[in-house]
């Protein structure tokens, strides 16, 4: 497949996670982010990370109860097994983590071929260079700019080379996916990750910590844009 045509979204995109909502008024919390581009709905086993949070039936209520598409980012052991359902449910991404198999080809293609895109994601500490080659498998890469575990933690700025590398060969044309990060991402730090290339912005209590969250979407996504254009 030619990458050469491939075109970034016309704005920065903004992914709330749900992960900071209220889980009791789940349907309220994801109706207050109306005009967000995708939904983040983190997947957490207590194996792969030390926090457990929710699973697909809870994402496929979710499915019935938004038109915004779920970006689901599985932190959990064994993705070949778990990753696949998800993407037959009806999720937009379907991410999981390079540090949890030893085969990420085939668990995207398997996700690809239950008809959504797929997604590797990398903690702070790994290293990009030895994913480069397979990158052509995935529609994004999720650089985690926090240890996956837990929302409101703080920003870990050297994740953005990782960011910088995959938008070079993006934009050369070698590659084809989004890129997006996840962690700590505020109005203090979408600007520089912005700068470094990022094309969709995962953000939890950035989001629904204020008043209006909406409102708080569509800032980061203005201060977003003014930062990649400058
Ligand atoms: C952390 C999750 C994140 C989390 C981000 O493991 O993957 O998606 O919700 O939360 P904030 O934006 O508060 O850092
Ligand atoms: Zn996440």
């Amino acid at each position: 497949m030619s990458s050469l045509n491939f075109t970034r979204p016309a704005e920065p995109m903004i992914a709330p996670s749900i992960l900071s909502a209220d889980f009791a008024h789940l349907a309220d919390e994801v109706a207050a982010v109306a005009g967000a581009d995708w939904l983040h709905v983190d997947v957490m086993d207590a194996h792969f990370v030390p926090n457990l949070t929710l699973g697909l039936p809870v994402v496929q209520s979710l499915l019935r109860a938004t038109d915004i598409p779920l970006d689901c980012h599985l932190m959990i052991e064994d993705p070949g097994r778990w990753a696949p359902p998800y993407a037959e449910a009806g999720a937009h991404n379907v991410t999981f983590h390079a540090e949890a198999t030893d085969d990420p080809v085939a668990v995207a293609r398997d996700i690809r071929a239950a008809g959504a895109k797929a997604g590797l994601s990398v903690k702070p500490n790994t290293p990009i260079e030895p994913y480069l080659e397979i990158l052509r498998e995935f529609d994004t890469l999720l650089v985690m700019s926090v240890e996956p575990g837990f929302g409101g933690q703080s920003f870990i700025a050297h994740v953005l080379d990782k960011a910088r590398t995959v938008r070079r060969l993006v934009d050369a044309g070698e590659l084809r996916l989004l890129v997006e990060i996840d962690g700590g991402i505020n109005a203090d730090t979408i600007e520089q990750a912005a700068a470094a290339g990022v094309d969709c912005f995962v953000a939890g209590s950035a989001v629904y910590n204020t008043a209006d969250p909406a409102a708080t979407v569509r800032s980061l996504r203005a201060q977003a844009a003014a930062a990649q254009r400058r």
